[in-house]
């Protein structure tokens, strides 16, 4: 990835919070600002998300491997949307009233699944270095699989909170489903190819 492809992608991840922070600060965002930064933030970190996921295909099928670093790119960018929509919750939405926490997290469906994707992104965040890398070996991948039940849990909190109208849930999912075929595919290949690898003689 070259330093300028490296900026130029950092630049446009950062755009929807500059457009959003411009938003708040013009006080431009609506009848209900909370509900509307929850929302945009929300849908950002959705979208880091399945763009991070869209890479590995976009790579093997569409023969596009200079791709392949913004994997992580995007998934940092998740990270931080996901971040950002967490603390318009404690801060606008829950008012900073951290004896509730707990119990909205764990008496509010669509919290407690919210909340539960957030800490599992927050795992491959720490653990997305190089360094990190090495360091686990094997264990690294392994981890790094939660990004698929992320991107689950991203689409059951987000059908939670819509309840009714789900056309936006049915477009993510359009995104998401093919996504996750994908990947199923792949390891029915690996393993039929093993099987046959192992059954053949020398
Ligand atoms: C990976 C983690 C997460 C993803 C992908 C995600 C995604 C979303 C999306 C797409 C929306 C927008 C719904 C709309 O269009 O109106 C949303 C709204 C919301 N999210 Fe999350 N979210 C995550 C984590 C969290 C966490 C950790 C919390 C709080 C603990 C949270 C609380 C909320 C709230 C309060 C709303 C607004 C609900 C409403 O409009 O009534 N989310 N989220």
């Amino acid at each position: 990835m070259t330093k300028f492809a490296k900026w130029s992608v950092f630049c446009l991840g950062m755009v929807p919070f500059l457009v959003l922070l411009y938003r708040a600060l013009s006080n431009n965002l609506g009848p209900d600002p909370a509900d509307t930064l929850a929302a945009e933030t929300g849908e950002w970190t959705l979208r880091f998300l399945l763009l991070s996921l869209a890479i590995t295909p976009l790579r093997n099928i569409g023969g596009w491997p200079k791709v392949f670093p913004y994997r992580r790119t995007f998934g940092l960018f998740a990270l931080f949307y996901a971040s950002v929509h967490f603390l318009i919750y404690l801060v606008f939405l829950l008012q900073l009233r951290w004896s509730e926490i707990s119990e909205d997290i764990l008496e509010r469906p669509y919290i407690t699944v919210g909340f539960t994707a957030f800490l599992m992104l927050v795992a491959l965040g720490v653990t997305s270095t190089k360094a990190m890398m090495k360091r686990m070996g094997r264990r690294w991948r392994q981890l790094h699989k939660l990004v698929y039940l992320i991107n689950i849990l991203g689409l059951i909190h987000l059908i939670w909170i819509l309840r009714t109208d789900l056309t936006e849930a049915v477009f993510y999912a359009s995104i998401l489903l093919p996504l996750l075929a994908y990947r199923v595919y792949k390891y029915y290949v690996r393993k039929t190819s093993s099987h046959i690898n192992l059954s053949t003689p020398n």
